[in-house]
C-alpha cells in the first residue's frame, strides 16, 4: 500500500468454537480484503442464545483466535447479531471500513439476517466458505468415535464393527498443494538463525497447542514444527486416534502465528540430520 493512504480495516466475527482451518481459512481470506483485520469473538451467552452451549469458553476461542497470524486485533465478547449500537462502535471506535462474513446465510432465531444492516449500509463483504469442515462436523467425528469404542468394548469380535466406522469417518476435506501454499509462509530461516524443532500429533489444535508453540518459538528464532503421522499417532493413541487427519492437523499448525515451517508426516525420532535436510 502506498505511504499516506489510509489503511483500510475490516471485521470479521463469529463463535470459533473448535477452531479449525475453515475459519483460518475464512480470516486468511478476510485480511486478504483489507490491511487490518480485526476479529470480534462471539461471547458465550450470545452463542448459547443463539446456536446453543459452546464447546470451548471465551478464554479458550480468544487464544485460538488471537494465536492465527492473519489476526491483527480481537474484540471479546462480541454480539452475535451486528446491531445498530455495535455497528456504530466499530465505525466510530474501532474504525472499521467493512464488516465480512462467510457466504452462508447467518440467520437468527426470528429468521432476520445478523448482517442485514451491515449490508443496509453498504459496508458489507463476503468470502468464501470452506468446504468439508464445520464445528459440528468435529464434534460428530468424537461422538462417533466414543460410541465405536463403547460398542468395541462390548463386542469380542470387534472387526466388522470397526470397518464400518472407520468408513463413517473419512472427512472431507481435499488435501490442495494450493492450500498449503496461501497458510504457508514463504521465508525459510536466515544463515545464522536458531532453529526451533518440536513435532507431535496437535489433535484438535486447542488453547494449549498456541502457548506450547508461543513458547518454542522464543527459544529461537525460527519454528519448525514436525507432525507425525496419522499411523505414528494411531499406534501412540489408540485405533481411534487421530481426529484430524495428518493434512487438517497441518494447516492448524500453519496457521498459527508462531510457526514458521511443518514436516507434513515427521518421523517419531529425532535427528539433526533431518533438519538439515530440510532446508537443504
Ligand atoms: N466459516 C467458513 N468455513 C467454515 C466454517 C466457518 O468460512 N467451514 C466462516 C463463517 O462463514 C464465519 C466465520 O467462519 O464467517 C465464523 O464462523 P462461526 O461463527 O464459528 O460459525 P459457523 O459458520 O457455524 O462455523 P461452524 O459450523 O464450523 O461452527
Amino acid at each position: 500500500k502506498k505511504r499516506g493512504k489510509k489503511r483500510v480495516r475490516v471485521y470479521m466475527d463469529g463463535c470459533f468454537d473448535l477452531m479449525h482451518y475453515g475459519h483460518a481459512n475464512a480470516l486468511r481470506q478476510a485480511k486478504a480484503l483489507g490491511d487490518e483485520l480485526v476479529v470480534g469473538v462471539v461471547s458465550d451467552e450470545e452463542i448459547v442464545a443463539n446456536k446453543g452451549p459452546p464447546v470451548l469458553t471465551m478464554e479458550e476461542r480468544l487464544a485460538l483466535v488471537s494465536g492465527l497470524k492473519w489476526v491483527d486485533e480481537v474484540i471479546p465478547n462480541a454480539p452475535y447479531a451486528i446491531t445498530e449500537q455495535f455497528m456504530k462502535s466499530l465505525f466510530n471506535e474501532h474504525k472499521i471500513d467493512y464488516i465480512i462474513h462467510g457466504d452462508d446465510p447467518c440467520l437468527l432465531p426470528d429468521g432476520t439476517d445478523a448482517y442485514a444492516l451491515a449490508k443496509k449500509a453498504g459496508r458489507y463483504k463476503q468470502i468464501k466458505r470452506t468446504e468439508g469442515v464445520s464445528s459440528t462436523d468435529i464434534v460428530g467425528r468424537i461422538l462417533l468415535l466414543l460410541k465405536d469404542a463403547k460398542r468395541n468394548d462390548s463386542l469380542l469380535n470387534g472387526e466388522h464393527q470397526e470397518s464400518i466406522s472407520e468408513d463413517a469417518r473419512v472427512s472431507q476435506f481435499l488435501p490442495t498443494s494450493r492450500r498449503i501454499v496461501q497458510f504457508s509462509n514463504a521465508k525459510g530461516p536466515d544463515p545464522n538463525a536458531r532453529i526451533v524443532y518440536i513435532d507431535g500429533a496437535f489433535d484438535l489444535f486447542h488453547a494449549g497447542h498456541v502457548e506450547i508453540l508461543k513458547r518454542a518459538r522464543q527459544l529461537g528464532d525460527f519454528l519448525l514444527v514436525g507432525l507425525h503421522t496419522d499411523y505414528i499417532v494411531s499406534e501412540h493413541r489408540g485405533k481411534h486416534h487421530p481426529i484430524m487427519h495428518l493434512h487438517e492437523r497441518s494447516l492448524s499448525v500453519l496457521a498459527c502465528r508462531y510457526v514458521d515451517e511443518v514436516i507434513i508426516g515427521a518421523p517419531w525420532e529425532v535427528s539433526k540430520d533431518m533438519v538439515c535436510k530440510i532446508f537443504s
